[in-house]
Order: C-alpha cells, then sequence, then structure tokens
C-alpha cells in the first residue's frame, strides 16, 4: 500500500534496555542488556516518519531524534507503560531483556555483610510479550530472543507461545554481535511460517532492515501509511 491522504502513519511502541529488580535501597538484579538495539529500532521508526514511543529500562542512551521515551526501572513498571499505551499503536516491538524474575519483596534498607547469608525468594514477573493479545489483540507483535542456542522448532515454539507475529533471534554466546556490541546478527521467525537470516552488520543499519520487514507487514495487514525502502 502507497501512502496517501486517507491514512495515517504507524504508531509503533518499542520496549528496551534491561529492567533492574531491587533487592535493598542500593542493590539489584539485572542483565546485560544495553538497550542499543531496541533505541536503534525506535530510531528507525522514527526515521521513517512514524511515531514511535520508547519504553526504556536503565540505560545510558540519549533519545533519538523525534522519539518519546517513558523511563521505567523494573519489569511491572515496564509492564504498565506498556500496558497503557499497547490499545492505541500498530506495532509493538519488545526488545527490552525483562527480567523473568524479581525477589518478592524488596528490603527496606540496605542489608549489611555482617548480618551472614542474605537468602532471596524470587518470583516470576509477568510475561508482558504473552500478555499483548489481551490488551492490543489488532496490533502486529515482535519478540526478541536473546539465546545461546535455539533449534528452528524451539524458536517456532517460542513465537507460538509468546503470540507473537515475529520473533528476532540472536546468538547471544558469541562476543561480536549481541549484548553490549555495536553490531548484531538475527534470524527472523514469522507466524507465517517464513525464516529470514540478517548477516552481521551494524545495529542501526539492521534496525532500519527490521523496521521495513514489520512496516510492510503492517501495510499488507493495517490500514496504515508506510513509507519504507521496500514500498
Ligand atoms: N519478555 C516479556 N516479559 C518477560 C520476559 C520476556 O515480555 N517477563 C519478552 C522479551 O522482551 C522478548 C521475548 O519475551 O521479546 C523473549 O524473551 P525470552 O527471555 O527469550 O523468553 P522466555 O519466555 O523467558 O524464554 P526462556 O525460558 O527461553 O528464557
Amino acid at each position: 500500500m502507497r501512502p496517501d491522504e486517507t491514512t495515517s502513519p504507524p504508531r509503533v511502541l518499542v520496549s528496551a534496555g534491561p529492567t533492574h529488580e531491587p533487592i535493598d535501597p542500593v542493590r539489584f538484579l539485572g542483565n546485560r542488556s544495553t538497550g542499543r538495539m531496541g533505541f536503534a529500532l525506535a530510531a528507525a521508526v522514527a526515521e521513517r516518519g512514524a511515531l514511535a514511543t520508547l519504553v526504556a529500562g536503565p540505560v545510558a542512551l540519549p533519545t533519538p531524534v523525534g522519539v518519546e521515551r517513558c523511563d521505567v526501572l523494573t519489569a511491572l513498571e515496564m509492564r504498565d507503560a506498556i500496558y497503557s499505551r499497547a490499545g492505541a499503536v500498530d506495532l509493538i516491538i519488545m526488545a527490552a531483556a525483562v527480567a523473568d524474575f524479581r525477589p518478592r519483596s524488596a528490603l527496606p534498607r540496605k542489608f549489611k555483610k555482617s548480618e551472614g547469608v542474605l537468602r532471596l525468594e524470587l518470583v516470576p514477573n509477568p510475561d508482558i510479550l504473552a500478555g499483548l493479545d489481551a490488551v492490543a489483540p489488532r496490533a502486529l507483535k515482535v519478540g526478541f530472543a536473546a539465546e545461546t542456542e535455539i533449534s528452528d522448532a524451539e524458536a517456532e515454539a517460542k513465537l507460538e507461545r509468546k503470540g507473537a507475529d515475529f520473533l528476532v533471534v540472536n546468538d547471544v554466546s558469541r562476543p561480536d554481535i549481541g549484548f553490549a556490541a555495536a553490531d548484531n546478527e538475527v534470524t527472523v521467525y514469522q507466524r507465517s511460517g517464513a525464516k529470514t537470516f540478517f548477516a552481521r552488520r551494524p545495529k542501526d543499519e539492521l534496525a532500519i532492515t527490521l523496521i521495513d520487514l514489520f512496516f510492510s507487514s503492517l501495510a499488507q495487514h493495517h490500514e496504515v501509511a508506510v513509507t519504507t525502502s521496500l514500498s
């Protein structure tokens, strides 16, 4: 579909970065995500003239030009920020590395070493992506999977389990791609059964390629005006 006056640009929600789950006022559980891939995706959305909102975990990155940003700390805060916006968007990209567990309750004061063993009880966080269908049934949904090894069958099962239309899989056991690296290399699995490999390239470049792929799918299924290098 070509852009015209009767359609509006797609509205896109992107999550990025890790979440921090507090143990006490100075300590937290987290992960190695830097947010670079999610920020690059939000920047690519804005570059294509679409409306991007970025829900960012704690990261040290500047807000891309033309992107609206909401900062959060924990998985529960991220869920609330996403679910309150999800109903109003066409595409939701879950690039965040959401912590799967959080301490049942954060200690109200700093735990002293002299107090001996600190036992943590961890409870599962809600799966934000898997819950999106209930709040945004019409939106196209994209999940990311940071894996050390995954088979096609496992990737397809995760796509199904998460209710996603796309799953972007990258290998985090390689130091040259993935967490904290400038480059990434991914395989994209689609609900339709398609599987596409995108060889190693800078995250900014990969972000444009992925956004064009998602936008062309949006153009086929939704009444939105889309500008991509594919159109
Ligand atoms: N995700 C989410 N909420 C969570 C955990 C993950 O929305 N509590 C999203 C991530 O943003 C990502 C996708 O789910 O887009 C895949 O995350 P992953 O950690 O690979 O999924 P898990 O179900 O935790 O799979 P595994 O058991 O293999 O770790």
